[in-house]
């Protein structure tokens, strides 16, 4: 079934600009680069980044000889990541130009650029026509208006498993983000867990699961299979 996104241009591009102005701040929480009050304000309200990471690799497994599609790469630690557990190919792709600046140098500083494409647009969009092992979409769903016009086409790129994320709604933190965010005129959503399941389910994802990571941002992380051959 083919669906047009709701997703507009402009609201694209608020994502990007977003993005592009905040890359080099964000690619500093994987590398302990901030300040120690700053590493200390990571660990409390943004650990979800760093269990998410840890819950893609453990499921993404085995990674030797596999392809990676990462949609929202952001700076490339899954790229990298995924190249040092022995991935043959690796496909970033992220809407940010900054971004992708970032995880060029990453992948060249790590010797992971021969096994690295990195693609600028937007998915589904500018997604390459291949499919892959498996795929990483970490930090992502919160920037995207239309999930299911998202979700459909990322079953059909994916032979194994999809790891993503998706914010959960949380009576405290969800209106002070959408504030934020509001501020810097960036579009956020957020999602409930019997949503994200259906919503999973319904792009054709296959044994589906959805942890919620306990804490801080409490993101959901969902688990499914895709549908390519
Ligand atoms: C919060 S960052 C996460 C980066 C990386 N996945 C990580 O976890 O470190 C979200 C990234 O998704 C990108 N993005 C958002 N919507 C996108 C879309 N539809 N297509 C491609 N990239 C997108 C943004 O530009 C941004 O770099």
């Amino acid at each position: 079934m083919t669906r047009t996104p709701k997703t507009t241009g402009e609201h694209d591009q608020k994502v990007g600009t977003y993005f592009d102005k905040a890359a080099v701040t964000f690619d500093t929480f994987y590398d302990r680069k901030r300040t120690k009050l700053m590493q200390w304000v990571d660990r409390k309200y943004r650990s979800d980044i760093f269990e998410r990471f840890r819950i893609a690799f453990e499921t993404l497994r085995p990674m030797e000889g596999k392809s990676l599609l990462d949609v929202g790469c952001g700076s490339g630690p899954y790229c990298v990541e995924a190249v040092r557990r022995g991935a043959r190919r690796v496909v970033g792709l992220d809407m940010a130009p900054g971004m992708l600046d970032l995880a060029c140098r990453r992948a060249e500083a790590t010797g992971a650029a021969d096994r690295c494409e990195f693609v600028l647009g937007t998915f589904p969009k500018d997604a390459p026509q291949e499919t892959f092992d498996y795929a990483v979409v970490m930090g992502v769903l919160d920037y995207i208006a239309d999930p299911a016009a998202f979700l459909g086409p990322l079953a059909q790129r994916v032979r194994g498993k999809a790891a993503l994320s998706f914010p959960s709604q949380h009576g405290f933190r969800t209106p002070l983000r959408k504030l934020r965010y509001w501020l810097k005129r960036c579009p956020v959503y957020f999602y409930g867990s019997g949503q994200v399941q259906s919503l999973m389910e319904d792009a054709g994802f296959a044994d589906v699961q959805v942890v919620k990571i306990p804490g801080a941002g409490q993101d959901y992380v969902a688990i499914g299979r895709g549908t390519a051959k």
